[in-house]
């Protein structure tokens, strides 16, 4: 198993590209099983969340070519198979975004329920509820969600709760239902605005989305497109937090800094001076940093994605800060390693009390989760001392060549096989 070895201290300084969403393309793919049409993808980014994607597409019977290096063409005649596999949903949760396009293209859809997993329970209670409305017939049998209909039908839909995946699912699904479906409490991720736009260009009749309610009005068939995946606004937060942590002056270009709001906004309260471009962010390090509080929240809230990374700022900031994580309820295995370097951080329930500034020391760290490992490299590369993390099979889910980009600005990074 790869791992990542970083001697910390070095300071950054230079360009980053940001690559295509993981969490736009993971749908936008799961979309191409509405038609039997090409749809082509374009920045599409080279993680292996794509990859499982690929693989759980091709199970259904989908043509996946990659015309490109940054493209993807995907194509459906027929679907073959009906049915999302443990194996595949258990590596990847967001396999579960077959299920809406399955059951509206087919009327039938079989796929394994994803379980826990290490930041919380992440139940999908929602998407199925929402699809019950739509008129599908849901068993629960065997650790398979099996869903039959004989037609969707438009019908109003309140989540109890915002989801990300069960906004995207049901709009999906409601995309080829018969009449109109309001969806209310919808997410407004930037992602979900990004689907809608495909669907849009496939032939939906979405309106709304980015807002707390979506009308769809459903049509009989919906036809291939190429569309181009929005920014990974994680990933960019992601090299944002590392130069407001020991950069020089960094630029973060292919980005969109109107989707990044809360996290442009944290980032200068913390002390990090920076200028926004349309597509570009030029930041310099913070110094020194300062201590805030912070919540996850929905978007346009502080996102849950960026809370690990934000943590290891912290606890280079002068004075006391308090994170609370209000969508997942499990999310903060990072804390103990950080601890483990050398941070303050202690639990209290959701929140976290971090105090600062700790002189963080390298050690062997082992990463839980995507967000997580990230978090650890972050930590890495300010720390005292030569950092080892292991599992890097997390970090490769959702960052694209995270070592070579880093190793682009100055770090000192590499990967050992
Ligand atoms: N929830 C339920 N029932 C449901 C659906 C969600 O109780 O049916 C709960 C979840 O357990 C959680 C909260 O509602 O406590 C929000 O979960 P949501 O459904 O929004 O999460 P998701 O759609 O499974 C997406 C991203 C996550 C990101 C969250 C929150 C994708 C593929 N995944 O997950 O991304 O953290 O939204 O923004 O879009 C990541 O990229 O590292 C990642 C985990």
């Amino acid at each position: 198993m790869d791992k990542i070895r970083i001697v910390g201290g070095r300071k950054l300084a230079g360009r980053v590209e940001i690559g295509g969403a993981k969490n736009a393309v993971l749908p936008a793919m799961a979309a191409s099983l509405l038609t039997d049409e090409t749809l082509v993808l374009n920045n599409v980014p080279a993680v292996w969340d794509v990859g499982t994607m690929r693989r759980l597409l091709a199970e259904l019977g989908v043509r996946v070519e990659q015309p490109s290096r940054r493209s993807l063409s995907l194509s459906s005649p027929s679907v073959r198979s009906f049915e999302a596999p443990y194996e595949l949903v258990k590596t990847m949760r967001a396999s579960v975004l077959v299920l809406g396009p399955l059951l509206a293209r087919r009327g039938r859809a079989r796929v394994s329920l994803p379980g826990g997993c290490s930041i919380g329970a992440r139940p999908i209670d929602f998407h199925v509820a929402a699809l019950e409305k739509l008129g599908a017939e849901v068993r629960l049998e065997h650790g398979f969600v099996e869903a039959v209909t004989d037609g969707l039908r438009g019908t109003e839909i309140y989540f109890d709760n915002v989801t990300v995946t069960g906004t995207e699912n049901i709009l999906m699904a409601a995309s080829l239902a018969r009449g109109v479906t309001l969806l209310q409490n919808c997410a407004q991720e930037p992602e979900v605005i990004d689907l809608a736009e495909l669907l849009n260009r496939m032939g939906a009749r979405i309106e709304g989305a980015g807002t707390r309610t979506i009308r769809v009005e459903g049509v009989e068939r919906l036809q291939g497109t190429e569309h181009s995946v929005i920014p990974d606004r994680i990933e960019a937060g992601t090299y944002l937090t590392a130069a407001a942590l020991i950069g020089e002056e960094i630029e973060i270009s292919h980005c969109l800094p109107s989707h990044m709001t809360a996290m442009v906004d944290k980032l200068e309260e913390l002390g990090s001076r920076m200028e926004l471009g349309e597509t570009s962010i030029r930041i310099a390090g913070a110094d020194p940093i300062r201590a805030a509080n912070l919540r996850t929240l929905p978007h346009p809230g502080f996102p849950t994605d960026m809370q690990a990374q934000l943590m290891v700022l912290l606890t280079q900031a002068d004075g006391t800060s308090l994170v609370t994580e209000t969508i997942f309820e499990n999310r903060f295995m990072h804390v103990s390693e950080l601890n483990r370097m050398g941070a303050n951080i202690q639990l209290d329930g959701h929140t976290a009390v971090v105090k600062g500034p700790t002189r963080l020391s390298g050690a062997k760290v082992m990463a839980t989760d995507l967000r997580a490992s990230a978090c650890l490299v972050l930590a890495g590369l300010v720390a005292e001392g030569t950092t080892f993390i292991d599992r890097v099979y997390h970090l490769d889910r959702g960052y694209e060549h995270i070592e070579e980009k880093l190793a682009g600005i100055g770090a000192d990074i590499e990967r050992l096989k």
